[in-house]
């Protein structure tokens, strides 16, 4: 099934069905026309296909069963890598090792994978992206052999769908657009369609907590582990060269 942006959801399953190479090139291809910053293209794109590479990537990704069973896993990267190392070959001093150039670089590597993302979409294929890929970048970084410079922003498995899971919710649209400023709303009415979902309050109740809210703060991005899992990310962006 091709999906629009309106039917759009995440794909978790896939069937045994190989992802074309050619094609696959060609959409990465086409998402590479996105807007980047200052036309330098500080980014790129590992196609793993390997099984097993994508053994050794599956336990960076807390062992989610999409990684094993994709066609195909895409970990985009910031790459000022090839873009420095050019630089340096034309008599050109480059001063891309800042948190500047890290940040600008992240935005246009997720922009081609945004980019890519709504291509695969439209071609049939599912993907889920992994944020997982922020939890074990350092083990990323080592898997995949990615030199200085080069850091892995976002994970993307593919592959031809072997389900359709039901829409996930979202937040009433108004609640999310501001005219002319940022305007305070009642969050409370805002998340209260969320929180009256079957499936959320199924979800409270068998985490054992009061509220929708408590799921995320005490269970699923506890303040104590995003700290720790942002200290490791800050010293792998360094590790990599980066000085933030
Ligand atoms: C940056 C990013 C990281 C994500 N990480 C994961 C992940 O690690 N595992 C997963 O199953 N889904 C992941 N997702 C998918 C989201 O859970 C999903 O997009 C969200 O729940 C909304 O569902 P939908 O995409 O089906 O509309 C991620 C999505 C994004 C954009």
């Amino acid at each position: 099934m091709k999906m629009n942006l309106a039917d759009r959801r995440s794909i978790r399953r896939y069937t045994d069905q190989p992802v074309p190479q050619e094609r696959l090139e060609e959409l990465l291809s086409l998402a590479f026309r996105a807007s980047n910053t200052g036309n330098m293209q500080t980014y790129s794109v590992i196609v793993t296909r390997d099984k097993e590479r994508k053994r050794a990537l599956a336990p960076l990704h807390f062992n989610q069963p999409c990684v094993l069973s994709a066609s195909v896993v895409l970990t985009f990267c910031v790459d000022f890598r090839r873009f420095s190392d050019w630089c340096l070959a034309s008599d050109a001093q480059p001063g891309y090792d800042n948190f500047l150039s890290f940040y600008g670089a992240t935005i246009d590597s997720m922009l081609v994978a945004q980019a890519f993302a709504s291509l695969a979409e439209q071609e049939g294929w599912g993907l889920c992206f992994l944020g997982t890929t922020n939890y074990n970048a350092a083990g990323i970084c080592d898997a995949l052999h990615l030199p200085q410079l080069v850091f892995p922003v976002t994970t993307v498995t593919l592959g031809w769908p072997d389900e359709l899971p039901e829409l996930s919710d979202r937040l009433p649209a108004q609640g999310l657009i501001h005219l002319e400023s940022y305007q305070e709303g009642d969050v409370k009415a805002l998340y209260a369609a969320k929180e009256a979902l079957p499936q959320m309050r199924r979800f409270v109740e068998e985490n054992g907590k009061r509220t929708l809210a408590q799921v995320f703060t005490d269970v699923r991005y506890p303040k104590e582990s995003n700290e720790a899992f942002s200290d490791a990310l800050l010293s792998a962006i360094q590790r990599q060269g980066f000085h933030l």
